[in-house]
C-alpha cells in the first residue's frame, strides 16, 4: 500500500516518523507545502483551497490514502478534500479525540488543546471532545512555537520563556493534544513544564486509527520514503535527516 502524507511544511515528518517507524506502508510520499508555510494564520478559504492543490498534486500516484498531517488543514478542509479525491483522506482530528476516549478517562479530565490560530479558532477539537461527553476542556492558540520549532529550538531559555508565555496561568491538565505538527518535537520541553500530563501524539494517534479502522499492521519491512516540497526540497530533506534519525526507510 502506498500512503500520501501531506502537510503545511515540513512538520508533518512528525506524522510521518511514525508511520514509518510503524512500518505500515510500502511507500510513504510526503508532500509539505512549504512555499507557503504557515496555514495557521490564513483564512479557511485559503486552507481549503491550497489543501485541494495537494490533493491535484497527489493525484499524480497511485496513492490508497491520503494522511491530512496538518492540524490546520484538516480541521477545515476534510469534507472538501474528500469531495474530489479518489483516495481515502484520513485527518488528524479524529484520531486524536479517539485516542483519548480509548483511554476510558473521566468526563470532566482536564483537557487542554494547543495549536494554530486556525485550528483553535474552528474549535473542532473542542466540538468533537464536547459530543464524546467531556466538559472541561481549554484552548490555547501557541503559533510562536511553530517558528522555534522550524528554527531548531526545542529548549532552553527563548522555549522556556514561551512556556511561561503561554502556560503560566493554565493549571496542570490531564491531558493536552499537541494540535499542531511541530509540537510532539517540543513534547519533553511540555512535559517537563506540565509534569504527569498525558500528550496526544498526531503521528501516535493515527497509527492507533490505521490499526482500529483499517486493519493495517505492521508489515516487518521498511517503506520507501519519496520527499516532496513546494519550495526548496532541499530543506525538507535536511529537516527529513535530521527528526527521522533512528527510524528505517529506504
Ligand atoms: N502544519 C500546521 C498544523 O499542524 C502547523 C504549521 C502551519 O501553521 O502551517 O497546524
Amino acid at each position: 500500500m502506498v500512503v500520501g502524507v501531506f502537510d503545511s511544511g515540513v512538520g508533518g515528518l512528525t506524522v510521518a516518523k511514525s508511520i514509518i517507524d510503524e512500518k505500515l506502508f510500502d511507500e510513504v510520499i510526503y508532500y509539505g507545502d512549504t512555499a507557503r508555510v504557515p496555514y495557521g494564520t490564513k483564512d479557511e478559504n485559503t486552507i481549503v483551497r491550497y489543501s485541494l492543490e495537494a490533493v491535484e498534486f497527489f493525484k499524480n500516484f497511485n496513492i490508497d490514502i491520503l494522511l491530512v498531517a496538518c492540524n490546520t488543514a484538516s480541521s477545515y478542509a476534510l469534507d472538501e478534500m474528500r469531495k474530489v479525491a479518489p483516495f481515502e483522506v484520513v485527518g488528524v482530528i479524529e484520531p486524536g479525540v479517539l485516542s483519548i476516549t480509548k483511554q476510558n478517562p473521566k468526563l470532566d479530565s482536564k483537557i487542554l488543546v494547543i495549536g494554530t490560530k486556525a485550528t483553535v479558532s474552528s474549535g473542532i477539537y473542542k466540538k468533537m471532545l464536547e459530543e464524546k461527553g467531556f466538559c472541561n476542556i481549554a484552548q490555547i492558540e501557541t503559533g510562536l512555537f511553530v517558528p522555534l520549532v522550524e528554527d531548531g529550538i526545542f529548549e532552553g531559555p527563548i522555549m522556556d520563556a514561551m512556556l511561561e508565555h503561554y502556560f503560566k496561568d493554565v493549571e496542570k491538565p490531564d491531558y493536552i493534544i499537541l494540535g499542531c505538527t511541530h509540537f510532539p518535537l517540543i513534547a519533553e520541553a511540555i512535559s517537563g513544564y506540565f509534569e504527569g500530563s498525558v500528550l496526544v501524539h498526531s503521528g501516535e494517534a493515527i497509527v492507533g486509527y490505521l490499526h482500529d479502522k483499517f486493519g493495517l499492521k505492521n508489515r516487518g519491512y521498511e517503506s520507501a520514503l519519496k520527499l516532496f516540497a513546494s519550495s526548496s526540497p532541499e530543506r525538507l530533506k535536511l529537516r527529513a535527516d535530521e527528526w527521522l534519525k533512528g527510524s528505517k526507510y529506504k
